[in-house]
């Protein structure tokens, strides 16, 4: 933390925060959140529909802000993220016509958008790559990565896909021309070549044509491959060729330029890069991203001082234009109560205490949808199986109605759904939750609200506290209104005695104004002899 951030006499008041630092932003996977004509697939009218639930109704969730996973033509081999017309919407998500409305509706309530874009690469059914494969002098063949064979004629180098666990090489033969080209994921998903300036002007026109139309922000899918070693020399043990090159930064610094000249837009980067200082040098230079997902974060093991550490870790390396960005679940990564599943029943718990955790730390929130309801993967048997990379489990679709009444789509769809609903669904359905006071819908939109309340939880500085071993507790305070929030997370499922130090001066006596466990009345404390229970987190305000 900065020395001058408690010395608020001596500073003039911190700038106003913008939407995407004081907000929470909510992850939809379309597929999977509602389905509006009963084919089985979520789409645009299916979350248009349910916007009530999101904001501007009395007991909506209170998100600021929703990230679309992709919805635009794609021949759906990585589900949306193999995209033949960035510019249109695929039939099955809906049309052009609906996006327009859904982000006009969405606007009405406060709710801003923010869509995936997927600049990486494209889907071999893009017309850009028809025409590249055509032939070696198509006039497009280098837009994308396409190499003789190795001499002894295998793939040009030892790039690797990203998907397989590493087992597969990042090359597709192509047998009329007899090139390899570049698949840093599926050999459907062929990478756009960056190096090429007309490949960077058609991408950058992809961008113009979404802010025309007036979304509010970008989610910039693998931003960290843009830049490759152009002699694509052979991956080392100690260096990666083929991501994360230096000339990474200048074309994500274009493209900032380019939404800069747009108001109030927000760039967030997936770098997953599992070090925690190339994380930083996409944000920290304050003219790249404005946000950039941790990776770092979401394979920590379940431990207050595994959080504490990489938390602590983030923020010295965070220098003052770097704003963080936390979240513990998406659409590629198994669920928080199933990856922290822990014994005796804890992963529904964990939940709240992730969830807490993450909209409660300084930065910016991401949650996905369900992790409001405390889902868990869905299990998915092997005749049900769709995804290349085994990612299907933490698909699944939202549960909005109980079986029993809605019947097996669960008032996700009428028909049959494209993944299994998770087991458990009576209980973690929306229905369910909506109206009982002690569900974790219940708790998060109290979580939510308290956010949205606290300009504390919001834009405040934060400071580590030393606690029991198995607590990580820490403080927000807003300098100005010297509002102090503290937050004290178990992370094992034992009863324990928080043993919160606080600083030099400050109270011990405060009122708890939330815990994750429904049972914990609100009301004053006593810091020194704070208990927690287990898998509890809670919010105390000071003074
Ligand atoms: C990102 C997406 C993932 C996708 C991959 C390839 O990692 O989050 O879902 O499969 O990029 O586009
Ligand atoms: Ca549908």
């Amino acid at each position: 933390m900065a020395p001058d951030d408690r010395d608020d006499e001596a500073c003039p008041p911190p700038a106003p925060l913008d939407w995407w630092q004081r907000g929470v932003i909510y992850q939809i996977y379309p597929r999977s959140f509602a389905d509006s004509n009963g084919d089985g697939i979520g789409d645009l009218r299916g979350i248009l529909t349910r916007l009530d639930y999101l904001r501007g109704a009395g007991d909506s969730l209170g998100v600021d802000a929703i990230w679309l996973s992709p919805f635009y033509r794609s021949p759906m081999v990585d589900f949306g993220y193999d995209v033949s017309d960035y510019t249109d919407v695929d039939p099955v998500f809906g049309t052009l016509a609906e996006f327009d409305e859904l982000l006009a509706a969405a606007h009405l309530r406060d709710i801003k958008v923010i869509i995936d874009w997927v600049p990486n690469h494209t889907s071999d059914q893009h017309p850009w790559f028809l025409e590249s494969r055509a032939g070696r002098d198509s006039p497009k063949r280098d837009w994308y990565v396409w190499r003789d064979p190795a001499p002894a004629g295998g793939p040009p180098n030892n790039w690797r896909s990203s998907f397989g666990g590493g087992a597969d090489p990042a090359w597709t033969f192509d047998d009329a021309t007899s090139q390899f080209y570049l698949t840093s994921f599926t050999p459907q998903q062929p990478d756009l070549n960056w190096d090429n300036p007309e490949v960077e002007a058609a991408m950058h026109d992809v961008l113009r044509f979404w802010l025309d139309r007036g979304v509010d922000g970008l989610r910039i899918d693998v931003v960290f491959k843009l830049a490759k070693d152009p002699q694509l020399r052979d991956n080392q043990p100690g260096r990666r060729h083929d991501q994360d090159w230096p000339a990474v930064h200048e074309r994500v610094r274009r493209i900032r330029a380019l939404v800069d000249e747009y108001e109030d837009r927000m760039i967030v980067g997936e770098v997953y890069l599992l070090d925690l200082q190339q994380l930083v040098s996409y944000v920290s230079s304050g003219d790249e991203l404005h946000l950039a997902h941790n990776f770092v974060f979401v394979h920590l093991p379940w431990r207050a001082s595994a959080m504490r550490e990489s938390i602590g870790d983030f923020e010295r390396l965070a220098g003052p234009s770097t704003w963080p960005a936390w979240f513990l679940e998406n659409h590629d990564h198994s669920r928080v109560a199933t990856r922290y599943a822990g014994s005796g029943g804890s992963g529904g718990r964990r939940t709240r205490v992730a969830t807490m955790l993450v909209v409660t730390l300084k930065g910016t929130p991401f949650i996905f949808q369900g992790e409001e309801l405390g889902l868990p993967d869905a299990e998915v048997p092997p005749d049900r199986v769709v995804d290349v990379d085994g990612r299907d489990p933490e698909r699944a679709p939202i549960p909005w109605r109980r079986p029993s009444s809605a019947g097996p789509g669960a008032g996700f769809t009428t028909g049959e759904p494209w993944l299994p609903i998770v087991a458990g669904a009576e209980r973690l359905c929306v229905e369910a939750q909506r109206d009982d006071p002690d569900s974790t819908l219940s708790f998060a939109r109290r979580l939510l609200a308290l956010r949205a309340d606290r300009p504390a939880l919001q834009g405040g500085s934060q400071r580590p506290l030393d606690a029991a071993t198995d607590v990580f507790s820490f403080l927000r305070e807003a300098g100005g209104r010297g509002e102090r929030l503290l937050v004290a997370l178990n992370f094992s499922s034992r009863r324990v005695r928080a043993r919160v130090t606080l600083p030099e001066g400050l109270e011990t006596r405060g009122t708890l104004v939330l815990s994750t466990h429904a049972a914990r009345e609100p009301g004053p404390i006593d810091l020194r002899t704070l208990t927690l229970d287990p898998d509890e987190g809670v919010i105390v305000l000071l003074g």
